[in-house]
């Protein structure tokens, strides 16, 4: 049986400033029962403004360390999935890494929005099935709040702050069993233009008018992508279990990206699968891009919902637009 890539150990950090939509109803036109019935967000939180996103990630990777047993040397591989880095140069993965003390990690990011953390583990599950990392640390990161604008009601009820952690390493001869069966991956260009940031990069860099025209901001087609996350998202979880010889009955768990309570619902539905086996947390927490699914991941870990030897289908869909899904058992 040939090794697998196991999940050794979660973490997760979530700001203790709690934003509700109580409050966004003095910032913008839009009320705490739409926000609810649109998109099932309650609250979410906020970074300090001291807070960095290296420092989210340097307490959600602590906690997973030291679920693992791991002390910071053991990491050979980091990689931080991020689209609100600390700064554009050098990755968000190296202040991370000086942080943490991991001194023997190769450290670098990886831009996929909201299925940043699936990328990862696909990279972390090259590395280490093929044996050239024995111990890699993927880590989702974001401070959304930096880069929404908080005068867009149509985004601004969304996103949120958080970071989550999965330490990973090869699997023992008794536990082939146990690790990620599968992890899929793909993204399709040409619909860049429904979620993006125009401004600081290349092509309008930081300047007066990025700033007067709030390019800076995330941009949302909100409804477009909505049709077609949910299209695509049926299609991926169906897929994967199929690919998989396995069906939604042998699940314990799914652990979608928690963008939108009525895509989920879709997706589980989709799966013949009932709410009770599906992880939320977007009520209390809210989109957090790359940090979505390892912060979700380790609650259900740390709350029991998930046992070894447990199925648990991971899914996302975001900017690029990308996508993704992970059949792991724990
Ligand atoms: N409060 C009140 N009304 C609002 C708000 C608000 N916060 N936002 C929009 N509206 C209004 C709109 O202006 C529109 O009004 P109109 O009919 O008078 O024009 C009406 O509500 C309906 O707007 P829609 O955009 O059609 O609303 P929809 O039901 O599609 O919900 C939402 C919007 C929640 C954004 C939804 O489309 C969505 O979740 N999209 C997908 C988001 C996503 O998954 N993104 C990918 C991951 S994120 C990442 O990668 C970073």
């Amino acid at each position: 049986m040939p090794r697998r890539t196991l999940i050794a150990g979660t973490g997760s950090y979530l700001p203790e400033r709690v934003l509700t939509n109580r409050e966004l109803e003095s910032m913008v036109d839009t009320s705490d029962e739409w926000i609810q019935e649109r998109t099932g967000i309650r609250e979410r939180r906020m970074a300090a403004p001291h807070e960095v996103t290296s420092d989210l990630a340097l307490a959600a990777s602590r906690q997973a360390l030291e679920a693992a047993g791991w002390g910071p040397e053991d990491i050979t591989a980091l990689i931080v999935a991020t689209i609100s880095p600390d700064m554009p140069m050098p990755a968000t993965a190296c202040l991370l890494q000086a942080k943490l003390g991991a001194t023997r990690a190769a450290a670098f990011d990886i831009s996929a929005a909201c299925s940043g953390f699936i990328y990862g583990l696909q990279i972390a599950d090259g590395f280490i099935r093929s044996g050239i990392h024995e111990r890699v640390l993927v880590v989702g990161a974001e401070i959304l709040s930096r880069v929404t604008d908080w005068q867009d009601r149509t985004t601004c009820v969304l996103f949120a702050d958080g970071a989550g952690a999965a330490a990973l390493r090869a699997s023992g001869p008794e536990e082939n069993e146990r690790g990620i069966r599968s992890v899929s991956i793909r993204s399709d260009g040409n619909l860049w233009d429904l979620l993006y940031i125009p401004g600081g990069g290349t092509q309008a860099p930081q300047s007066e008018r990025v700033v007067a025209e709030r390019l800076q901001f995330i941009k949302m087609k909100g409804n477009e992508t909505f049709r077609v996350a949910v299209r695509t998202l049926e299609m991926l979880v169906v897929e994967t279990l199929r690919d998989n010889g396995m069906e939604a009955a042998d699940l314990a768990l799914l652990i979608p990206h928690q963008a939108n309570i009525r895509i989920i619902q879709a997706t589980a539905e989709r799966l013949g699968l009932s709410m009770d086996k599906v992880m939320i947390n977007l009520d209390l927490v809210g989109n957090t891009s790359g940090a979505s699914i390892p912060i979700a991941l380790d609650q259900a870990v740390r709350a029991g919902r998930v046992a070894p030897g447990d199925h648990v289908l991971l899914e996302a869909f975001g900017a690029g637009l990308t996508w993704g899904s992970a059949l792991v058992t724990i």
